[in-house]
């Protein structure tokens, strides 16, 4: 676990396209906009896009690092209200599975970061030995899931194979693109009362984000909402998240 006193917290998914990368990258506005430094780790090593979400253009990535080519201090671009952004690379399949020593150089430059409040990691789906290393290394896991069955499916099975793996027993929950809270909740219960007849884990109900079409708006523009419709809905939802991120 990455420890000295800052959180590391995973956004990772049973099921692609729920919204993590979204939710991660807005995230990190939001608590830099609350004065909380922070780091985000583009975790999805093989097709990273937080740089996309940013609009920027990285020229090196974490690639480049666990290469020794570069260090931490020269990869890492500034984004909105101080948020600093560690770029991953982009299509290249043979660095989709870190190997020991890869993990070592990631582990040391991760320690090394200069001090700050929170690492968010934006993991890519799935349960791949990437995935489960990222969230073993977070000390906090958020899991996304949306009203998609496959979604919920999906979240079981992660849940299972993350506590199986890393022994976690406490995840966090997070309902994306539902019309209003009480869908969020029917969909919080339905996923606890599987895992609480099958697996010894207690998942913890951190808040939810609705459908909103401002995100695919700033988002095709390469925006982030939570800066650009800092009232929409969405940004509303995240900003009770991010309240209670700071708070604990
Ligand atoms: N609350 C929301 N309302 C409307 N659209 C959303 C919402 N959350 C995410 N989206 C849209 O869903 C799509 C997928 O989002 P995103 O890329 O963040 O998902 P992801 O889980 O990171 O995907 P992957 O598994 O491929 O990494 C994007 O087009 C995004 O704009
Ligand atoms: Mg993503």
């Amino acid at each position: 676990m990455v420890k000295n006193g800052r959180r590391t917290i995973a956004i990772t998914s049973g099921k692609g396209g729920v919204g993590k990368s979204s939710i991660a990258s807005n995230m990190a506005y939001l608590l830099g906009d609350r004065s909380r430094s922070t780091f985000i780790l583009d975790a999805d090593l093989s097709l990273g896009n937080i740089d996309i979400m940013f609009g920027m253009v990285p020229k090196f990535n974490i690639k480049h690092v666990m290469d020794g080519m570069r260090q931490m201090d020269e990869i890492v671009l500034k984004g909105p209200c101080g948020i600093r952004i560690i770029p991953a690379t982009s299509g290249v399949s043979e660095f989709s599975e870190l190997n020991h020593n890869e993990r070592a150089v990631l582990l040391s430059s991760l320690a090394a970061l200069p001090a700050h409040d929170f690492l968010i990691v934006d993991t890519s789906a799935g349960i791949s030995s990437n995935v489960l290393y990222f969230n073993a290394l977070s000390e906090q896991i958020f899991i996304v899931v949306t009203p998609d069955p496959a979604s919920i499916t999906d979240s079981y099975a992660m849940i299972k194979v993350l506590s199986r793996r890393t022994g976690r027993k406490d995840f966090n929950i997070i309902v994306n693109m539902v019309r209003q809270e009480s869908e969020a909740l029917e969909l919080y219960k339905k996923l606890v009362g599987v895992t609480d007849r099958f697996l010894d884990v207690y998942l913890d109900y951190f808040g939810f984000v609705p459908l909103d079409q401002n995100v695919n708006t700033a988002t095709r523009k390469q925006r982030l909402w939570a800066e650009h419709f800092p009232n929409c809905e969405a940004t509303r939802a995240l900003s009770k998240i991010c309240d209670r991120l700071v708070s604990e």
